[in-house]
């Protein structure tokens, strides 16, 4: 039988600085009203010039190490779509800041499915045997990549990190990682992309061309579809039913999307997590933030049954299930 890859330590940061929606409405043409009826966002946190990815998942990876009681892991997986730099990657840095020694570290980038992806890998480390202890972080200083007037996506966009430590262990225990789903669909590619700055078009004369672009629309119905999709894989993987689910963890979008999805699985909408009215859309950090806020607030307990699912550029998708671990409070 495989190893499982069992969660046993969280940790999250976001940067000080808070951009409410009224600030935004200050400079462009916007308002509270719009953001907060149409996304459910009604302040996000911003880095200061200068402050990079590295940074933030650092101080969330060192929160998850002592949630968990360790000093050291075998290997170091980061999710991000705003690395530090395009080369090398930002991994090994934070690996170092956090004096985890030579392991291997490296990026995932998936973008807001990035989590998913990180903690799949990871657990493939652990099942393999590579690994008996993993250092899974999502980390975003996403809005060096947003041009800060452009109404259609810096509204919608934060930063932040969070992190998680996972262990070689047993199916039965909780905090096991059970049933994953993962997919992608490189067809809608352009739906939320980077024009330049890739190996496409390195740099571009139209500043613009290095900030992200968003079919908001069509985005919002693949995610809905894809986020069920996976969901019910996932589940039926784990052998749960969507009534068997406690908590609905989504990546944090759109509070639109949460409760459409939690309302094609057949969930009551409370069910479904939601922290983005704080945040924004953190992209690779919100699923280990959210869980990192579910769980302080006490909202999320020990035994509970946990479906976390996300949709993001590639397009990629993915859903994975666990039983919630005893951890200790932050
Ligand atoms: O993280 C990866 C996954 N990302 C997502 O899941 C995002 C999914 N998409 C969404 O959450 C939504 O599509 C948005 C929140 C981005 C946009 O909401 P929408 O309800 O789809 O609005 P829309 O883009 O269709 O725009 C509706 C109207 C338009 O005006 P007209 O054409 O109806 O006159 C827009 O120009 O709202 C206008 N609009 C705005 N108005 C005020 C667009 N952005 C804004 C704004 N403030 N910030």
């Amino acid at each position: 039988m495989n190893r499982a890859a069992v969660l046993t330590g969280l940790g999250s940061t976001v940067p000080d600085r808070v951009v409410t929606n009224e600030m935004l409405a200050a400079r462009m043409d916007t308002s509270d009203q719009w953001i907060t009826s149409r996304t459910g966002i009604r302040e996000r946190r911003v880095v200061e010039p200068g402050t990079a990815t590295s940074d933030l998942a650092t101080e969330a990876g060192r929160r998850a190490l002592k949630s968990a009681g360790v000093d050291s892991v075998d290997a170091l997986v980061l999710a991000t779509t705003t690395p530090d730099h395009p080369c090398p990657a930002t991994g090994p840095t934070v690996a170092d800041r956090l004096g985890l020694g030579t392991v291997p570290a490296y990026d995932v980038a998936a973008v807001c499915s990035g989590f998913l992806y990180a903690l799949a890998t990871a657990a493939g480390l652990i099942a393999l045997g590579t690994a008996d202890r993993v250092l899974v972080i999502g980390a975003e200083a996403f809005t060096t990549i947003i041009d800060p007037d452009d109404r259609t996506t810096a509204p919608i966009f934060g930063d932040g990190a969070g992190a998680v430590v996972l262990e070689a262990g047993d199916e039965s225990q909780r905090g096991a990682l059970l049933g994953f789903d993962l997919g992608s669909d490189g067809a809608l590619a352009d739906l939320i992309i980077v024009p330049a700055g890739g190996s496409r078009r390195k740099t571009s004369a139209d500043a613009g061309d290095h900030f992200m672009k968003m079919q908001g629309k069509t985005v919002f119905t693949n995610a809905v579809r894809r986020m069920a999709s996976s969901s019910r894989s996932a589940l039926a993987r784990t052998g749960w039913g969507p009534g068997d689910v406690d908590w609905l963890v989504g990546h944090q979008a759109n509070v639109r999307i949460l409760r459409a999805v939690a309302d094609e699985l057949g969930l009551p909408e409370e069910r479904a997590f939601v922290n983005l009215a704080k945040y924004g859309n953190t992209a690779a950090a919100s699923i280990p933030l959210a869980l990192d806020d579910a769980a302080s607030a006490g909202l999320i307990t020990a035994g509970d049954r946990v479906l976390l699912t996300a949709f993001g550029g590639g397009a990629s998708w993915g859903a994975v299930t666990l039983e919630w671990p005893d951890l200790p409070r932050n």
